[in-house]
């Protein structure tokens, strides 16, 4: 297997949460992202799906440089790109890109086109000259599938769909290997989703792109995913190849995540357990001590008041022979087919 294009080792932010106006006194912190660990290699999309609030777009800002990092490591090629900063940091920035969650608000509605797409190039003129700015764009607004002559039009006179494809073409600008992409169709109606996803794996496909697929469920990213990323409340919850956290999951939380997927098939969805999740996410700022889900999960023991469950591959798992393409932070993991 080839190197990982991206390694993030321990990733930890807090936000400070303070107290008074005048003199702001530390009083806790917000556990956003709370000691998160993965791979991403050359070409293959990770999806990380989880509810909201469980700190999905803080890793991705934090992978992106736009946060900085409490503790832990970035390797972008190697490279710890969380303490870089000046032209190092310029240069890093130019092969991981970010396409963001809503195109209602993301693009300046008193920018043209032709602007938003090309804006990327007043940081890195070096990728397109002045003079070649406006065929570039209209190359790009070509490639995800819009009319070039649009290049002067304003945001408000396309659809969403349409607007995220702007917002895609701007990620592309520059070149990118990397493209952390932050819910980009949860915004979108359902009927527009498929369209985006299918241009996005055209494209990753076309210029050999490592995708990160953010999600708040498994439905998203299955499609798309060659791995996913189960996080809750700060922590990785599961991680594995597609094939098997949508066969065999193992952690209750994505027990119950996929539970939640609909399932086409009446005879499947017949055999099916339903798992229905109480209650939310408890508070980043005060998270539940040993394993974050417990408060939530009907396995619960002692064990999981007293002991952080360590992600690892699951003893159920042990004896087989690609071990490592699944693991799990749960003190009771089950092979969800064998349990159901
Ligand atoms: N700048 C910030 N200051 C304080 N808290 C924040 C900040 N950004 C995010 N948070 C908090 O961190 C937690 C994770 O947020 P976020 O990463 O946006 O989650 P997700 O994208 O999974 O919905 C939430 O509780 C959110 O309120
Ligand atoms: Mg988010």
């Amino acid at each position: 297997m080839s190197e990982p294009i991206l390694q993030v080792r321990n990733l930890v932010k807090h936000f400070p949460l303070t107290q008074g106006i005048l003199f702001k006194k530390q009083i806790g912190a917000v556990k956003a992202v709370d000691g998160i660990s993965f791979d991403l290699y050359p070409g293959e999309t990770l999806g990380i799906v989880g509810e909201s609030g469980c700190g999905k777009s803080t890793v991705a800002k934090l992978l992106m440089n736009l946060e900085q990092a409490t503790s832990g490591e970035v390797f972008y090629k190697g490279q710890d790109i969380t303490r870089l900063s000046g032209r190092a940091l310029k240069a890093v920035r130019r092969n991981i890109q970010m396409v963001f969650q809503d195109p209602y608000t993301s693009l300046n509605p008193r920018m043209t086109v032709g602007d938003i797409i090309g804006e990327p190039f007043d940081i890195h003129p070096e990728v397109a000259p002045k003079g070649d700015r406006r065929k570039r764009v209209q190359d790009l607004l070509d490639v995800v599938g819009l009319n070039p002559e649009y290049i002067n039009r304003y945001p408000h006179q396309f659809s969403g769909g349409q607007r995220q494809r702007i917002g895609i073409a701007r990620g592309l600008a520059l070149n990118p290997e990397v493209i952390i992409c932050d819910e980009p169709v949860s915004a979108l109606d359902v009927s527009v989703q498929a369209q985006v996803v299918n241009l996005m794996e055209k494209l990753q496909d076309e210029f050999g792109l490592s995708y990160i697929f953010i999600a708040h469920d498994l439905s998203i990213v299955r499609h798309i995913s060659d791995r996913v990323g189960v996080m809750y409340l700060g922590k990785m919850a599961e991680i594995g190849t597609d094939a098997e956290i949508y066969e065999h999951p193992t952690h209750p939380y994505t027990q119950a995540l996929l539970s939640a997927v609909p399932v086409p098939d009446p005879e499947a969805r017949e055999k099916r357990e339903r798992i229905i999740l109480t209650g939310d996410v408890p508070s980043p700022a005060n998270p539940p001590s040993g394993c974050r889900f417990r408060t939530r999960c009907w396995k619960a023991q002692d064990i999981c008041a007293k002991e952080v469950p360590l992600l690892a591959v699951p003893s159920v798992f042990a004896d087989r022979d690609t071990p490592a393409a699944h693991e799990s932070a749960c003190h009771f993991a089950e092979d969800g087919t064998a349990a159901a």
